[in-house]
């Protein structure tokens, strides 16, 4: 039987979607890499003082609305309320009614606005007019207000006053990537979660359970890429395995470069070390072997670039490879370090010099690789 092509695509989204919300966190334990945040919320709800207005901002797919929904089920769940040993917990129950329809979305006392589609005056309007009445079944009703940076200056105006005073029975979670566009008269009001990006490690971990569990055939440089190229973003890098696993091959590094579109770190390296070796000859051929392959030049100098300058970070303080740990893995931050303990600071800072100039050159030339062939030659070739 041959199913004509929209059903196939509309079967791989659904396919997509089922395991995305498989693996949305029930619990705050299973939430990743915000360890601080999470505390705060459990030791809030064990004792009973969870705050009425919230503001949870970092980037994009690292666990706000997860987190917002969690808080929803901490503030609403009833064998919480009722059974002290679940209060001590500090978790759902994730079987009470309450739970239940939380997680199905389809509580009535938890409402989702969200604010790229909704920014204006009159769903503030909505939402005061709402938010004065007591809850359908549950104590607490919740309002999540997605992509908040979104509301107008109005309609910002008109959320103060319910923020600064809501009704006993409500809280309002404003989730947002871009806290700097909230007005101060709106954070100062509300208590500020920062969420940061999970690092590679952590991604890379759960990955390749949930690999196991969905029974997708995934070698280990195939994952490291999907967790490098989701830079910090879980619900990308879950998005990315879905996508390669709908492929229904077993994935290696080749097949998820392809499908990512990114060449694999370890190419990177590669090149960066016959660059920083000042081997001209073999930097060519490796170069000409990458356009023979049809990687995208100026993706790789992109990233190539993003590379030099990690090695540049360590030469001039080894210290700093914390800061990389969210992109890469132990391993790669201990290449990069054996790198950079070999190099030249001077020839570094020329090489990015010249490599950026290079970079902009190639994303505007017909030729791609010849601008950075150019570079190579300039600061390899007269020695
Ligand atoms: N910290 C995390 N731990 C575990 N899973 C996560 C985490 N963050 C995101 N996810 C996964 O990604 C999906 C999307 O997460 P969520 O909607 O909470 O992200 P978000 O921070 O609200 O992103 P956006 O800013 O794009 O709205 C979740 O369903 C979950 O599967
Ligand atoms: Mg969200
Ligand atoms: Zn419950």
């Amino acid at each position: 039987m041959r199913l004509p092509k929209s059903t196939i695509f509309r079967m791989i989204f659904v396919m997509a979607q089922a395991l995305y919300r498989k693996y949305r966190p029930k619990k705050l334990d299973e939430v990743l890499g915000q360890e601080t945040n999470i505390e705060i919320l459990r030791n809030a709800a064990k004792s009973g003082r969870l705050g009425q207005a919230y503001i949870f901002h970092g980037p994009r797919g690292t666990g706000k609305t997860t987190t917002a929904r969690l808080l929803a089920k901490l503030l609403n769940c009833e064998k919480r309320r009722t059974d002290p040993e679940f209060a001590k917990r500090g978790e759902p129950c994730n079987e009470c009614r309450e739970c239940l329809a939380i997680d199905a979305q389809n509580s009535f006392d938890v409402i989702e606005i969200d604010a790229a589609s909704n920014r204006g005056i009159d769903e503030i309007r909505n939402l005061k007019e709402s938010i004065k009445t007591s809850p359908a079944s549950a104590t607490s009703k919740v309002y999540i207000i997605d992509e908040a940076h979104m509301l107008t200056g109005a309609a910002f105006n008109a959320l103060l006053k319910t923020l600064e005073e809501p009704p006993a029975h409500a809280v309002i979670v404003m989730a947002t990537t871009e806290y700097e566009k909230l007005p101060a008269t709106i954070t100062s009001r509300a208590q500020r979660f920062t969420f940061k990006k999970l690092s590679k490690t952590v991604i890379i971990g759960r990955l390749a359970s949930i690999a196991k569990e969905e029974r997708i055939a995934i070698d280990a440089a195939a994952l490291e890429l999907i967790a490098a190229a989701a830079e910090g973003s879980f619900r990308d890098a879950i998005s990315l395995l879905d996508q390669i696993a709908s492929l229904g091959i077993p994935i290696d590094l080749a097949v998820a470069e392809r499908v990512t579109g990114r060449t694999g770190l370890k190419k990177i390296n590669e090149f960066a070390a016959l660059i920083l070796a000042k081997d001209l000859k073999a930097a060519l051929a490796y170069l000409a072997a990458l356009g023979d392959d049809g990687v995208n030049l100026v993706q790789f100098m992109r990233d190539l670039i993003h590379y030099l300058r990690k090695v540049l970070s360590l030469k001039v303080n080894p210290a700093l490879a914390v800061v990389f740990e969210k992109e890469l893995t132990r391993d790669e931050i201990q290449t990069v370090a054996r790198l950079a303990a070999d190099a030249d600071a001077e020839f570094l800072v020329r090489l990015l010099r010249t490599f950026i100039r290079a970079y902009s050159e190639m994303r505007y030339s017909p030729f791609a690789a010849v601008p950075l062939e150019i570079a190579l030659v300039e600061n390899l070739g007269a020695q």
